[in-house]
């Protein structure tokens, strides 16, 4: 049976020397390597300010407290994103409000968000799903209007483009995640960049326990006395991190066209497969095509995954709405009903095995079991017993 894992790094050689170079040398944590990561990062997104961190989560969670939030402020963002999106703002202190979603993209629907904003609000929360952006401009303005912050969840989009600005370039941060299996990793890590210098000083120094000097002042100039100025967090990527990503900076334009080639594929292939539809791609828009995701019958997902995985098809589903996980129900009373749209694309979704050096061939495989999939699963009922 042919086997097609869902996701496979293409880290080698060039990242082995990388690492090596590092270890030969004084200093493991934030150093050197970091730096350069971070100033190459920031040009590849045309933004002033980027910093290495140690997750998307902390970045999400470090710029919420950068921007001065505090008990009872209300964030708005999506049920359709990974829990860490709201988690972060949980984490600061903050109320997560869910808004609707545009229901052929899955992206936050900028009309609903302006509809959700009160004298509480603090942030919007945008997520950049998928590697498609979310319209930055009517949020901008939104935020501007009522001087709201905007923090982009673009941990699946660093290149992606929209009527002309990449994430970070409208938002007042946006945080990014290498974890094992986005576009760019070092098995565990994430930025956060920002064209503001203030934010940037405080987000510098929240990733650090709010220290004034690091090890790598100490090695540079010798000990000198440090303070602590605010309480911080320990969020620092270290300079294996920096070193595993570096490399693949000089990759990163040529693997998001080899994906862009893979979609392509499986566009062509499921065009004549009636249960199957995919979320719309933005015209005009860059796609940074993190996942390939396909929306099918709700009542028969479960199954299809069921009979993907049989015959050996790695499968993933990126997202079911997060308001219908318990620990949301449960803490803010949320109930299937509140987010339809949302649901219904949540219900509907799974992601097909996509990444950079996967043979196109097996683009074929995937859809002819796909096909398979779809005529045998039957119906299950495991969806109307849900919360
Ligand atoms: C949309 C989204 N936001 C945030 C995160 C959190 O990223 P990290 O694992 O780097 O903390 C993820 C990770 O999967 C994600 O997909």
């Amino acid at each position: 049976m042919q086997q097609v894992p869902f996701f496979l790094h293409d880290l080698g050689q060039p990242e082995i020397d990388a690492i090596a170079e590092v270890l030969a040398g004084p200093l493991l944590t934030t150093g050197e390597t970091v730096a350069r990561f971070e100033r190459r990062f920031a040009d590849y997104l045309g933004v002033k300010h980027a910093l290495g961190v140690t997750s998307c989560t902390g970045a999400l969670h470090m710029s919420l407290l950068a921007l001065g939030l505090e008990p009872g402020d209300e964030v708005i963002t999506t049920p359709m994103t990974f829990i860490a999106t709201a988690t972060a703002a949980i984490e600061s202190g903050a109320k997560p409000v869910l808004v609707d979603i545009e229901p052929d993209t899955g992206l936050i629907d900028p009309n609903r968000v302006a509809a959700a904003i009160t004298p509480q609000t603090r942030a919007i929360v945008p997520v950049h799903l998928y590697g498609q952006m979310c319209d930055m401009h009517a949020l901008r303005a939104l935020a501007d209007r009522h001087n709201v912050a905007i923090v982009e969840d673009a941990a699946h989009c660093v290149e992606g483009q929209r009527d002309g600005v990449k994430p970070g370039q409208l938002g007042d941060t946006a945080c990014f995640s290498f974890y094992a299996t986005k576009n760019m990793t070092c098995g565990e890590g994430g930025a956060v960049v920002t064209n503001d210098a203030t934010l940037q000083q405080r987000l510098k120094l929240l990733r650090l326990h709010g220290m004034t000097r690091n090890a790598a002042d100490r090695m540079r100039d010798g000990y000198q006395h440090w303070d602590m100025t605010v309480l911080g967090w320990k969020y620092n990527m270290d300079n294996i991190q920096a070193a595993m990503l570096l490399p693949q900076m000089d990759r990163l334009d040529a693997n998001a066209a080899k994906r862009k080639a893979l979609a392509v594929r499986y566009d062509e292939l499921l065009r004549d497969l009636s249960e199957v539809s995919t979320p719309r791609t933005i015209a005009g828009a860059q796609h940074a095509r993190h996942l390939y995701p396909i929306l099918v019958d709700a009542r028969r997902r479960d199954g299809i995954i069921a009979h993907l995985q049989q015959q050996g098809i790695g499968v993933v589903v990126n997202y079911r709405a997060i308001h219908l996980l318990t620990y949301f129900c449960e803490t803010f009373g949320f109930r299937r009903g509140d987010f339809p749209l949302a649901e219904k694309f949540g219900d509907r979704v799974l992601s097909l095995p996509f990444y950079p050096n996967m043979p196109l061939a097996d683009c074929e495989r995937v859809v002819e079991v796909l096909r398979d999939a779809c005529r045998e699963a039957r119906p299950s009922t495991s969806l109307a017993a849900a919360k």
